[in-house]
């Protein structure tokens, strides 16, 4: 049986995100399989912290394009491309986005109206290239800080360290 994903809304964060961390690293220790990788850390993040969505868009077409991929949560929008909302930014720039109010950032796109804050965090492949962001909603104003930043980008890091990369021929 898989262990129970704890619930840490209640533990600080930079705790909660430790445990979630051997969690990850007991559950994908022989993985390099970035699909796995994305569908558990979305799990874990999700139950854990009580989001209201919790996932990953792929970069499917580089610098252009992001498709929806393992996610836990109400349907997130298919497609979404670079420059456009929190999670186009994020991948045209590379960098974590932290949204306290969503009303208040232009072009972000309402997939559930119940969202309130969000964070996005670039995933980066072991080339380092852009492979995915992570996006965060949640259902609380300004659910997101310092701590969460450190600590999803260390999460995220698993991606940058384990998922396999074919050696060119
Ligand atoms: N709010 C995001 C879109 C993705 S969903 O909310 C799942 C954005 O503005 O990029």
């Amino acid at each position: 049986m898989e262990p129970v994903i704890p619930d840490l809304r209640e533990t600080p964060r930079t705790e909660a995100y430790a445990r979630l961390r051997e969690m990850q690293d007991l559950l994908l220790h022989d993985s390099t399989d970035a699909i796995a990788g994305m569908a558990t850390l979305s799990a874990l993040l999700h139950h854990a912290f009580g989001h209201l969505w919790t996932g990953f868009y792929r970069v499917v077409e580089p610098r252009r394009l992001l498709r929806v991929g393992p996610y836990q949560g109400s349907l997130g929008c298919q497609e979404i491309a670079f420059g456009r909302g929190v999670c186009g930014t994020a991948a045209a720039d590379a960098r974590t986005v932290v949204v306290p109010n969503v009303h208040d950032f232009p072009g972000h796109i309402a997939c559930d109206a119940r969202s309130q804050s969000e964070i996005v965090v670039p995933v980066f492949d072991a080339t380092g290239a852009l492979m995915a962001v992570l996006d965060i909603d949640s259902p609380v104003l300004n659910a997101f800080g310092d701590e969460d930043v450190k600590g999803l980008e260390q999460l995220v890091d698993w991606f940058t360290r384990t998922t396999y990369v074919p050696v060119p021929a």
